[in-house]
């Protein structure tokens, strides 16, 4: 949920900070700092986005060693107070993650007066209450998993040791990269393609000495350990926004490009997806999108493979009884694969069953957890909505939908669905986000596989436009819902599957009964000319991925409906990328 970037080598170290916190400024935004050193630690913070950090830094600071944080408020409102780094006594350092337990250990640190509201604070004060008492700061931090309930990752410097930066994370993402000007750590790889494209990857409760030219990694036990260097096979180019205004824009465009990448690599053959058969049950658990992706894989493996398929929210299946044996399967989704709570749902059922991710980080958490992992070849997305990342969910269950019941024909459907995508995108649908821009509610409905793309469009408008919208069942409406339908209410409608078609058309009628203006998204083959829609999008048949179409329009009319609106659409208020709190 926040962004910690840290720097030691040859190089001036605030610029680099600044690269590397502008980089992961998707990760939480409502405050940033930086701390580096002189002949002393010194400290810089500021309420509000990074630019106003930005304004209080001289990038020609003699300094060498810093490190940085971008925050997403969890404990303590986004004020400069709260703001990390955060200094008590001998100890500097930036979080990311959740100490549970913070309220408790505050009891055993009275002898500390606390400046801010967080649990980072009382973190910091901890390990220099351990720090005083013996010295010796890595003996310190291999203690923390005992002490500690949470999630962290942590960037720490010392008063006595200006030449060092120290890290170590649980449950929370920190890589490691080296490079010829010196050392990093950040939460993710993009951040440090500028500089590098080497990197390390940390597991939990191993403890990171770092220098401008040394790099010491201890287990637990405080034994050195010999970790792989790996090298990341994209460039920074990957992570710009060329000449797209927005990444999220430069990410839907992206699409028929990542769907080709993350499929082609099964469909000639040179990757095997999972036999799904075997299982008696699959449970497929996720948040947000990635949730609505593993809507529509439930769908098909259910339609083409017969398989009892069910989709939960990781929030609450984590505190569940979720009724799971050898007969089972669990699929996790996550486009981070750092998302706290489809994590521990993972760590919750590892043991007990069969799990594959489905996942669009290399090495990530949870692909490193996984039986099996299959990854999307999305990319690096960086916009806090995601689109090509969830299309390319989509596109890989549906695939195992389609393998494991030997469906034919899904070559000439993935052809077509390419060609068909790239002509979809030359239109902009900006004309249906004039019509809503100043809706305070839109509705979408749909019926079946459209019902999924409901939701996910509902929440692609809400996350970046902010206008409150609603998805519901088409079927549903009148069983409550349809109270709220009045003069001009929107509705975006979605029907593509033609055996719900007549149903869903009835229950747009309703709605345009009480003076709804209907925004009608449909197919070729289901094209009608009727009164009962105002407008009219209709999109390209695709007997195997009609989903992969249906989300074109919805997406274009979320990002300019929040282009219109003035919103601040790669980095919208209140959220963050990727979500490593509970
Ligand atoms: C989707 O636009 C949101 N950004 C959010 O719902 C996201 O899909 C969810 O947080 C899951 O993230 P993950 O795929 O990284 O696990």
């Amino acid at each position: 949920m926040c962004g910690i970037y840290c720097y030691v080598g040859k190089k001036k170290a605030i610029p680099i900070l600044i690269d590397g916190l502008t980089s992961l400024e998707y990760r939480g935004y409502d405050s940033a700092g930086i701390a580096y050193v002189t002949d002393k630690i010194n400290i810089i913070k500021e309420k509000g986005k990074l630019t106003n950090l930005i304004k209080l830094v001289d990038k020609n600071t003699d300094t060498y060693l810093g490190i940085g944080h971008t925050r997403w408020a969890t404990h303590g409102s986004p004020n400069k107070v709260n703001a990390h780094p955060h200094k008590q006594g001998s100890i500097t350092l930036v979080h990311n993650g959740i100490i549970e337990n913070y309220q408790e250990l505050k009891k055993l640190l009275t002898n500390y007066s606390l400046k801010s509201e967080t649990d980072t604070e009382v973190l910091a004060c901890l390990i220099d209450k351990l720090y005083q008492e013996n010295h010796n700061i890595i003996k310190v931090l291999s203690k923390l998993n005992e002490l500690i309930k949470g999630s962290y990752a942590l960037g720490i410097i010392l008063d006595d040791d200006l030449n060092s930066i120290y890290a170590i994370k649980k449950n929370s993402p920190l890589i490691i990269a080296k490079s010829d000007i010196g050392n990093f750590l950040a939460s993710d790889i993009p951040a440090i393609l500028k500089y590098t494209n080497q990197y390390i990857l940390l597991n939990d409760n191993e403890i990171v000495h770092l220098t401008k030219d040394k790099i010491t990694i201890y287990d637990k036990r405080l034994n050195v350990l010999n970790k792989d260097v790996y090298t990341y096979d994209g460039t920074i180019e990957d992570v710009s926004k060329q000449n797209y205004e927005h990444y999220m824009l430069k990410e839907i465009y992206e699409q028929p490009e990542v769907i080709k990448n993350t499929l082609l690599p099964f469909l000639n053959g040179d990757q095997k997806l999972p036999n799904i058969k075997k299982y008696k049950q699959i449970h497929i658990v996720a948040c947000g999108s990635a949730y609505h992706a593993g809507l529509i894989g439930k769908y098909l493996i259910e339609k083409y493979c017969h398989i009892e398929t069910k989709v939960e929210i990781a929030s609450e299946y984590r505190y569940q009884d979720n009724f799971i044996d050898k007969k089972t399967l669990v699929i996790f989704i996550s486009q981070s694969g750092e998302t706290a709570d489809t994590l521990a749902c993972l760590k919750k059922v590892k043991d007990i069953c069969d799990t594959i991710g489905i996942i669009n980080v290399f090495n990530s958490s949870i692909a490193r957890e996984v039986k099996e992992v299959i990854y999307t070849k999305a990319g690096c997305e960086i916009a806090v909505a995601t689109t090509k990342a969830y299309s390319c969910q989509v596109a890989i269950l549906s695939l195992i939908a389609y393998y494991n019941s030997k469906t034919e024909n899904i070559l000439n459907n993935f052809n077509k669905l390419i060609q068909d995508l790239n002509n979809l995108l030359k239109n902009d649908y900006s004309k249906i986000a004039d019509l809503i821009k100043m809706d305070e509610k839109v509705f979408y409905i749909g019926r079946g596989i459209d019902y999924t793309l409901a939701l996910e469009g509902s929440l692609k408008l809400k996350e970046i436009s902010y206008i409150n919208s609603v998805a519901y069942p088409a079927g549903e409406l009148k069983h409550g819902t349809i109270s709220l339908i009045e003069n001009d209410t929107k509705v975006i409608a979605i029907v593509t599957d033609k055996n719900l078609k007549d149903k869903t058309i009835s229950n747009i009628k309703e709605t345009k009964a009480r003076g709804a203006k209907v925004i009608y998204i449909t197919t070729t083959f289901l094209d009608e000319e009727s009164d009962f829609y105002d407008e009219k999008i209709v999109i390209p048949d695709n007997q195997l991925f009609q989903p992969l179409l249906t989300i074109i329009p919805i997406q274009l009319i979320a990002y300019h409906t929040a282009k219109l609106r003035g919103c601040d659409i790669d980095k919208p208020k209140n959220l963050a990328k990727s979500v490593t709190v509970e």
